[in-house]
């Protein structure tokens, strides 16, 4: 192979390729590769210098002298619940996010609050000028935190300039697509110049202990734009999603090779900044359409917090040959699942309906757990019947149409009560977990079957809504009867 050979390169996954090509092959993308002078790839690829004798090293045992790995903690609680207990020293943290979402206006908070606790923290933007990152400080009330600042986009120049005094604890990199290193030739901005930044950075992060946090641009498809090598390479990567007409944020983790993947920071966009919201429930449910058909509240866990968040769900008579599906934060095939289900064993038929089901407050659900909240909202819109304000929902269901439990009941439980639930709607086994102390009525159901039958009982026609208002201030008779 020629060392002219590999200089065409994947812009979305880092494939290289002798020559141009439409499509790549390795990620199915289409006019992805751009010529990249001496790509990184051409030179591990070619033939280079002879082969170096190889330098003997230690071998270790897996036993020996560990420590936990030293946290640095960055004050912003959600933050650090998201890193699972603070930035480690010497890794390496890539942030992701829509434009505009709040990326900077995190990392600069987090920033700020570490340089406040007499750590040295230095913020290094490539996009914005000095004037501007103060502006955005002023606006957040950070004016006076012992954060170091500067506009630069040469890896080396940073390293060098970094290198000197005193380690810092942690280094803001806003964005790694606009950093470029010496020791490639490629264009910045390309997926060579990236990954050979990173590379650098990382490299850097390891040999001195400071953690580094590097911003990366997401594409409209919510892929961290071009360097999916980077995605590798870091040690960790977060994402920082939230609705355009919403001031909910909500910082998740994807990959974490010191802490959990589960837990979810949640964040609210205000004039002077984030505000972190320790109770998500509270902010989830503030909005909350009561009384309306359609609606449920699951009662969820995200990582070791208990969420309560509203299922919205909309059955209406299709106008189309091909009944509409549409879902947001949840798992479309789950929603087909329950559909199939009630189809199968309740009877309900779907075939003829737009479905629509909504996640409130842009949350995004990955628990099954959610089932019956889901066919609880969706059964609830179909026949036109509100479910008990009071009510949450929660329970996996099988596709025999049996209701199975989930983790965690009192948990669940236990944040319904503390936020003036009266009552929940659970799977029957569940019933000897939940106890008796919950401070809930319990409403155990076996199968899906009988909670349909429920909510049916409480419908009115559609078309016929003269009854609807007496329904909403209906006391829920029929659950208590079913205590018993
Ligand atoms: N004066 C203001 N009052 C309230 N919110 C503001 C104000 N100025 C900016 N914002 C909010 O901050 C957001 C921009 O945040 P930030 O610059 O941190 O985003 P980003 O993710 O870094 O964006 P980019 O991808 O462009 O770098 C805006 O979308 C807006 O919601
Ligand atoms: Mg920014
Ligand atoms: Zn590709």
């Amino acid at each position: 192979m020629s060392r002219r050979a590999l200089t065409f390169v994947c812009q979305n996954c880092g494939a290289a390729y002798g020559r141009w090509q439409g499509k790549c092959e390795a990620c199915g993308e289409w006019n992805t590769l751009v010529e990249e002078g001496d790509s990184a790839a051409a030179r591990i690829a070619g033939p280079g210098r002879p082969p170096r004798k190889g330098r003997k090293f230690a071998l270790e045992p897996l036993t020996g002298q560990t420590h936990d790995a030293p946290r640095q903690p960055s004050g912003v609680a959600e933050l650090d619940r998201v890193t699972g207990g603070g930035f480690v020293r010497g890794s390496v943290l890539l942030l992701g996010g829509d434009p505009g979402i709040g990326k900077s206006t995190l990392l600069l908070q987090a920033a700020a609050a570490l340089g406040r606790t007499g750590h040295r923290s230095a913020y290094i933007s490539g996009e914005e000028a000095v004037a501007q990152v103060r502006l955005r400080a002023e606006r957040l009330g950070l004016r006076d935190a012992p954060v170091e600042l500067a506009a630069e986009t040469s890896v080396e120049d940073i390293i060098a300039t970094l290198a000197e005094g005193p380690t810092p604890r942690l280094i803001i990199i806003d964005s790694i697509q606009t950093m470029w290193t010496d020791a490639i030739e490629a264009a910045p901005g390309t997926v060579t110049q990236v990954r050979g930044s990173a590379q650098a950075l990382i490299r850097f992060a390891k040999r001195s202990g400071a953690a580094v946090i590097l911003v990366g641009h997401v594409t409209k498809d919510g892929q961290i734009a071009g360097p999916r090598v980077v995605e590798h390479m870091v040690d960790a990567v977060l994402s920082f999603e939230g609705e355009g007409s919403q001031h909910f944020r909500i910082l998740r983790s994807m990959k974490n090779r010191f802490g959990p993947t589960d837990e979810i920071g949640v964040f609210e966009m205000t004039g002077l900044g984030l505000r972190e919201v320790s109770n998500p429930s509270e902010l989830f449910l503030s909005e909350r359409d009561l009384g309306s058909p359609g609606t449920a509240v699951f009662a969820g866990i995200e990582g070791t917090r208990p969420v309560l968040v509203e299922l919205q769900a909309l059955v209406a008579p299709t106008s189309l040959g091909t009944p509409r599906r549409a879902v947001v934060g949840w798992d479309p095939s789950r929603l087909s699942m329950v559909l199939a289900v009630l189809e199968a064993h309740c009877g309900v038929k779907l075939s003829g309906h737009d479905v629509y089901l909504n996640v409130a407050g842009g949350l995004r659900i990955q628990e099954p757990a959610a089932d019956l909240a889901a066919a609880a909202a969706l059964v609830s819109s179909l026949v036109n019947a509100p479910l008990p304000a009071d009510a949450v929902y929660f329970g996996e269901i099988s596709l025999s149409g049996a209701i199975r439990p989930v983790a965690q009941t009192s948990a669940r439980l236990k944040e319904a009560a503390k936020l003036g639930f009266g009552r929940a709607v659970l799977p029957e086994s569940a019933r000897g977990e939940a106890g008796s102390d919950s401070g809930l009525s319990l409403n155990p159901v076996g199968g899906l079957t009988s909670l349909v039958a429920e909510i049916a009982a409480r419908g009115t026609p559609r078309g016929n809504r003269d009854n609807s208002a007496a329904e909403k201030n209906a006391t829920p008779a029929r659950f208590r009867r079913q205590e018993g």
